[in-house]
């Protein structure tokens, strides 16, 4: 057992770690209060080569592993969820999913975009009615010989308005349920979609949500990913990478908010000392560090597992389930040290705590990792 990270690994995490600092720091709090979409901040993350970490070079991407993927997106989750959920949606729900499922053509007209950053993608499952019961979906794609018609609203859907390119999950065959469901790659601009307002959100306002409507879309077959009636499939194994990143993500909020407490502590005074030498701080932080530390390996281990060819479906929901609770309890904490400063935006604990609850709701709420969880380890 090896618990070191290689030189390059390292190499990508302080790359991440700058860029964190240099670029997302600076405007976080104007993005977050004028739900701002980080534009010019995505454009640098492409550069960068974050948009399509795990994507053969042959297709634009950076051919790096899974765990240097997750340390890019502790790293700037530590400073900016809003930024970080759209390396994730584009790295794992969108870029894997072509790569792994899409064919030759697809990737040539897609990939290549989507993995350097030229383009950003959007993926989408969810409905006003299918939310975790992701297999009643009610937007339907009707088989027309030689294209799809799709009909239907999605739901808060990340990059709803910036993408150019949206995974859409839908309906052909209702009476084969889940085994009638397709996806299908729709392109912005299409006759008949549209993008309906932007959510005002608790947190990660920064991205950008929105409903999508579709009135009678056209698609052609070819932009169909995998054989008729796989869509429901390519979701689960898509989705089940995605919470590798978004436990990521998790434990990335987590450990902004100690790294800014344990800061803190050291600084602000209290009955004539710092506070960090009062117990009832001082355990605060032992148990912060402790709970980011476990969830750390969680994270580390789903990835580990991904990159080593074992199944990641139980590894994966742990990591997420447990990521985002330690994620939603140490940024309590973090504003529970500041005191006072923690209510104020400029000690951005709060805003670390806003955006730590989606993390427990998106990609599969908590509920649904303990159904994935418990499953797994019952069928033996
Ligand atoms: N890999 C491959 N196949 C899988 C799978 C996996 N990980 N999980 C399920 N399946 C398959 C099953 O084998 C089954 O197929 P067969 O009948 O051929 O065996 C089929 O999918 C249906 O599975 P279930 O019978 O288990 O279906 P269910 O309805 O009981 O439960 C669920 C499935 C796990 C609860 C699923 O509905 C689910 O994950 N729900 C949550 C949806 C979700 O995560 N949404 C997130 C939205 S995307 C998002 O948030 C992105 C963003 O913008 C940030």
């Amino acid at each position: 057992m090896d618990f070191s990270l290689t030189e390059e690994q390292q190499l990508i995490q302080q790359a991440a770690r700058d860029f964190a600092q240099n670029d997302l720091f600076p405007e976080v709090i104007e993005r977050d209060e004028e739900q701002r979409f980080p534009k010019e901040e995505v454009r640098k993350m492409g550069e960068l080569g974050f948009l399509g970490m795990m994507v053969d070079p042959k297709y634009g991407g950076s051919g790096l592993d899974t765990l240097s993927y997750v340390l890019v997106m502790e790293e700037l989750s530590k400073v900016d969820a809003s930024s970080s959920v759209i390396v994730s949606v584009n790295n794992s729900l969108v870029c894997w999913g072509l790569e792994t499922y899409g064919t030759e053509e697809q990737k040539e007209k897609y990939l290549t975009k989507l993995s350097t950053g030229e383009i950003i993608g959007a993926f989408c499952l969810s409905e006003p009615e299918a939310g975790s019961d992701a297999t009643s979906q009610k937007t339907t794609a009707l088989d027309k010989g030689d294209h799809y018609v799709i009909n239907g609203t999605k739901n808060w859907i990340t990059n709803g308005s910036s993408a150019e390119v949206y995974l859409v999950i839908a309906q052909t065959d209702k009476d084969k349920r889940h085994k009638g469901i397709n996806a299908l790659i729709v392109e912005k601009g299409a006759e008949g979609f549209e993008i309906g307002p932007k959510e005002n959100k608790l947190g990660i306002r920064g991205s950008d949500t929105h409903s999508l409507i579709f009135n009678d879309v056209k698609v052609p077959k070819e932009n169909r990913i995998g054989e008729d009636g796989f869509g429901f499939k390519f979701a689960m194994k898509t989705l089940a990478g995605g919470r590798i990143g978004i436990a990521a993500q998790a434990l990335g909020i987590a450990a902004g908010a100690y790294e800014l407490a344990l800061k803190y502590s050291k600084e602000r005074k209290a009955f004539g000392t710092e506070i960090s030498n009062h117990q009832a701080i001082a355990f605060k932080l032992a148990d912060m560090h402790t709970q980011i530390e476990a969830a750390r390996h969680l994270v580390y281990k789903a990835a580990w597992d991904k990159d080593n060819g074992n199944n990641y479906d139980l590894s994966g929901a742990m990591a997420k389930l447990y990521a985002s609770q330690v994620a939603m309890e140490t940024t309590v904490e973090a504003v529970q040290i500041h005191g006072g400063n923690g209510f104020v935006k400029d000690y951005h604990v709060e805003r670390l705590m806003r955006d730590a609850k989606i993390t427990q709701i998106y990609e599969g709420t908590s509920e649904i990792q303990k159904i994935v969880i418990s499953r797994s380890i019952l069928k033996g």
